[in-house]
């Protein structure tokens, strides 16, 4: 996989919680695993005032606590832990960067090339300045080599919003050169999704309205909102996870075969689905939208606040922690087949799954038993119980022709042993190597506002009294048990 270029990567926001939970352990696993490219540097930059000895100390702390190997020895530490240093300093402020460039001269000069990957791992507010600064202080144009910038989600809050920042990467950057992330496309599960379906013959041919009856796309959270309350509240759960997980996941579900599996061909097939998505009608709403808002209840037993008592929550806060869709993709493929999307914080449980459920057979010939024939359902689960399974119609033994529902269940963990990369391991060597096959573009996260805009507009204009309108540890709101039932579904609470 790797092409063994020297690079340094640049991480703005590296005092906060995505650099200390994700980045830095990813790539540490990915010195660790032999497959980081060498050799490397981290310029890592914000505010706080640290030597890079301080630094590296922080960061073994966050290696031995999240990272998925640990250090087998002081001395392997010690040798990625080099290639660590921290240049305090503003990103909103012009000075900071020529002083980033006096570090990263030093250090492309011992590299002897000077590819640069950025990082964006501030409040998203702040992207716009870096992005602006990187431009004019010339970091953005070393000339002598590649430059990437990764930006993290939310990538914006509306359509104009995200217009407005793809603008400001076109004004220093190309299209080819925007890593935006979603951390959802890293994960091992859901690279199988285009596995399952384009590497395997029996799948394509029932993938289709003729055998799909409708699909179920649930992202289920135990937690609440934990420390982000704050960024939370301007978020909500359509933004938060809707806008980018969910409808990343409807893609790759509802799109055509990608010529090969590259960057432009698989996210054009994508970006065509976003096209064939029937535009959301504000005066439908509820027949198509359900938001809710957890109250106080029980989790794994345990007995957690409300919402609204969160840390950084408004005591009477119009947040949606829950949202479902029921969307339809016009296509030739999927005409009349609807599209249940759900996420929430605080359900029971931690799953992530697709659920296709297929027609009924158009004939039953065991009629003594009808009962026992339920329509087969394909369950791919994306976490924690990574794999797939298979609901048939078996006949119990026994003189009766009794049937009864059985699962062939693949489960990753026990067909392949290891543990799989974390997400953003995968991400973050794909763009030093610059594939961008797994992160989104442009023109999809336009599209993706888009469709959601007028629900975001709807929602926003008038709030929902019945909020808090699911107890925590419930599957959230009534409202959305109707939703699927007027299609004549249920959801896979599992
Ligand atoms: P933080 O709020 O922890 O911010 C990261 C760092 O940015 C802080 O440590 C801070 O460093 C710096 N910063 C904050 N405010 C300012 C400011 N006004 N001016 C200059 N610098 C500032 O964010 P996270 O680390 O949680 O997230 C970073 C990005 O990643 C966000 O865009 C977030 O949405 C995204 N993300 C995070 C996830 C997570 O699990 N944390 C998950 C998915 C996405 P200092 O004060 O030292 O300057
Ligand atoms: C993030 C959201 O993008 O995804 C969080 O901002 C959410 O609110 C998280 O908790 C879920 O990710 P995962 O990988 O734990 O399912």
């Amino acid at each position: 996989m790797s092409v063994d270029d020297p690079f340094s990567m640049i991480i703005f926001g590296a005092s906060g919680d995505l650099a200390r939970r994700k980045l830095i352990p990813a790539l540490w696993s990915l010195y660790a695993a032999r497959t980081l490219p060498e050799p490397f540097a981290i310029v890592c930059t914000a505010r706080t005032d640290m030597s890079d000895g301080e630094f590296r100390t922080r960061m073994r702390e966050s290696v031995g606590e999240f990272a998925r190997l640990h250090p087998p020895s002081e001395q392997v530490w010690e040798r990625f832990a080099a290639a660590l240093c921290y240049v305090p300093g503003d990103p909103t402020s012009p000075d900071l960067y020529p002083r980033l460039e006096g570090r990263l001269g030093e250090i492309e000069a011992k590299l002897g090339a000077a590819n640069r990957l950025f990082y964006c791992a501030t409040p998203p507010s702040l992207y716009d300045d870096i992005v602006e600064h990187l431009g004019t202080s010339g970091l953005a144009h070393s000339g002598k080599g590649w430059t990437r910038i990764i930006v993290e989600k939310p990538f914006g809050r509306d359509l104009a919003s995200a217009r407005a920042l793809n603008q400001q990467l076109a004004s220093v950057f190309s299209e080819e050169q925007v890593y935006r992330i979603d951390h959802y496309l890293g994960k091992e599960t859901v690279q199988n999704i285009l596995v399952l379906r384009f590497a395997n013959g029996i799948f394509e041919p029932v993938w289709n309205r003729n055998h799909v009856a409708h699909v179920q796309i649930t992202v289920a959270e135990t937690i609440g909102v934990e420390t982000r309350g704050s960024y939370y509240e301007e978020a909500g759960a359509l933004r938060d996870m809707m806008q980018n997980h969910l409808l990343q996941l409807l893609c790759l579900i509802a799109m055509e075969p990608p010529v090969t599996f590259d960057a432009d061909p698989v996210r054009d097939e994508k970006n065509k689905v976003m096209r064939a998505l029937r535009p959301i009608d504000p005066t439908r709403l509820d027949q198509i939208a359900v938001r809710g808002q957890y109250g106080p209840g029980f989790v794994g037993g345990r007995r957690v606040p409300g919402y609204r008592e969160e840390k950084g929550v408004a005591p009477n806060s119009m947040t949606e922690t829950y949202a479902a869709l029921r969307l339809q993709v016009d296509s030739w493929r999927w005409a009349g087949v609807p599209f249940f999307l759900r996420t929430g914080k605080r359900l029971p449980n931690r799953v992530s799954e697709i659920v296709i459920r297929f027609h009924r057979t158009p004939h039953m010939i065991f009629r003594r038993d009808p009962a026992g024939v339920d329509p087969n359902v394909l369950v791919i689960r994306i976490q924690p119980d990574e794999g797939l399974d298979l609901t048939v119609a078996a006949k119990k033994p026994g003189p009766a022709m009794m049937l009864s529902p059985v699962t062939l269940d693949f489960k990753y963990g026990e067909v392949f042993g290891e543990e799989s990369p974390e997400a953003y391991e995968r991400l973050l060597l794909d763009a030093i190597n610059g594939d961008a096959t797994l992160y989104a573009r442009g023109d999809w996260v336009e599209q993706a506002w888009a469709l959601l805009d007028p629900v975001l507009t709807a929602w926003g204009r008038t709030p929902d009294p019945s909020f808090p309108n699911y107890e925590a540890g419930a599957w959230g709101p009534t409202a959305a048990d109707a939703l699927i039932a007027r299609d004549g579904g249920t959801w896979r609470n599992p």
